[in-house]
């Protein structure tokens, strides 16, 4: 169920230019990619193996560093680089340092630890800042330095002047996520060579930082809308992100101004990540998705399973981000059963498609190209 073909209008259509079978755009002006596809990293879910595959295919693989340590990280660029040498993203979060409020952990800690305790396990007597922001560490930056992917994605803000200065002395380019006509301009302000525009449909962690997420974008029309009135007010590459699975809809928001596609979800059921079995099984059977603070202290949209329904009856506030998805992670490992697990998945989740990296690339491509071929 795709959103129809669409044509790309005049003033587009002097920004792209399909070349054989090459989808020129800003984008891929700026990155050196043969296609306006990135695969959005997915902290737990992509892996360098997705990454790699994408990037061969003539796309931008992203690499999700988020949720690892510098040592961790630097393995999963080089791992990643032993199979590609096509332009890769290392995705890392800039969110603020939580506040640490123990009134506030220890009424969560003490409403979820009879769950614990029906486990049999120990309940947690403390949370963590479990990731650290990449602002934080100078150790994450030098590995960037080290390794050079082609870019840098941030998630939750922007990176500090000093950190930006230093990638852009590398050469390395700045993708940065915005959910708001304003976020993106505070975004190109900093330095951004290119911004990531995410609605409310999308899967995983909403990047907003400057307010909660607007439910006006959600949906196509809401996308739309958002890329139509960014694009109208910044001069870098804007990528649409958010609900899109098919070729037809990375065309479809070409079609209002952006110069390619972030897409996460799509990517979930390809073999090459990590997700479970069961992740695979509700994404195939038409689960839907909900946007939730309650698993890691900021929204997120996730799969509507056992967990996601248990963590919204809670009645107690949700520490910030991440020390509640400290809680929330380690009553997970505890009880080990596959749908009492975080699911993050984008209001597309219906229409994925289970094939390897490549084949649903190669797919993407036909689907995009086809659109171009119509209105030639
Ligand atoms: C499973 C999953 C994990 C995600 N993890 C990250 C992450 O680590 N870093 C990040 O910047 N974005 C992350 N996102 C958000 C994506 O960058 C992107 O905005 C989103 O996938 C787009 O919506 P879609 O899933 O509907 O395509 C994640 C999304 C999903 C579905």
């Amino acid at each position: 169920m795709g959103l129809g073909f669409v044509e790309y209008p005049k003033h587009v259509i002097a920004r792209v230019t399909m070349q054989s079978n090459c989808v020129r755009t800003s984008l891929t002006d700026l990155l050196g990619l043969e296609y306006p596809i990135i695969q959005a990293p997915m902290a737990g879910v992509s892996t360098p193996q997705l990454a790699a595959a994408v990037s061969n295919a003539g796309g931008l693989g992203s690499v999700a560093l988020g949720a690892l340590t510098p040592e961790a990280a630097a393995r999963a660029l080089e791992d990643t680089r032993a199979l590609t040498s096509g332009p890769i993203a290392a995705n890392l979060f800039v969110h603020e340092p939580p506040r640490v409020d123990a009134e506030l952990a220890k009424a969560f800690l003490a409403e979820i630890a009879p769950k614990f305790e029906s486990l049999g396990e120990r309940v947690p007597q403390s949370v963590t800042e479990i990731y650290r922001s990449f602002n934080d560490s100078d150790e994450m930056l030098d590995v960037l330095l080290a390794l050079r992917p082609a870019a840098v994605s941030l998630h939750f803000g922007a990176a500090s002047k000093r950190h930006t200065r230093a990638l852009k002395q590398a050469g390395i380019l700045i993708l940065a996520t915005a959910t708001s006509v304003a976020e993106a301009l505070a975004l190109e302000q900093t330095g951004a060579d290119c911004l990531v525009m995410q609605n409310y449909g999308a899967g995983g962690h909403s990047g907003a930082f400057l307010g909660p997420p607007d439910e006006a974008t959600k949906g196509r029309a809401g996308l739309q809308k958002l890329i139509g009135d960014t694009a109208a007010v910044v001069s870098v590459p804007v990528v649409a992100a958010g609900g899109l699975m098919t070729g037809m809809d990375v065309a479809d928001a070409m079609s209002v101004g952006a110069a390619g596609a972030q897409m996460g979800t799509a990517f979930i059921g390809c073999p090459e990540t990590r997700a479970s079995e069961r992740y695979r099984e509700l994404l195939a059977s038409g689960t839907p998705t909900r946007l939730t603070s309650k698993i890691s202290g900021r929204p997120a949209r996730a799969l509507v399973n056992e967990l996601l329904l248990w963590v919204e009856d809670l009645a107690a506030i949700a520490p910030d981000y991440p020390l509640c998805y400290d809680a929330v992670k380690q009553l997970v490992a505890a009880t080990k059963r596959d749908d009492f697990s975080v699911m993050w998945a984008g209001e597309g989740a219906s229409r994925s498609r289970f094939l390897p990296a490549r084949e649903l690339m190669d797919c993407l491509v036909a689907e995009l190209n086809e659109v171009g071929a119509r209105q030639r």
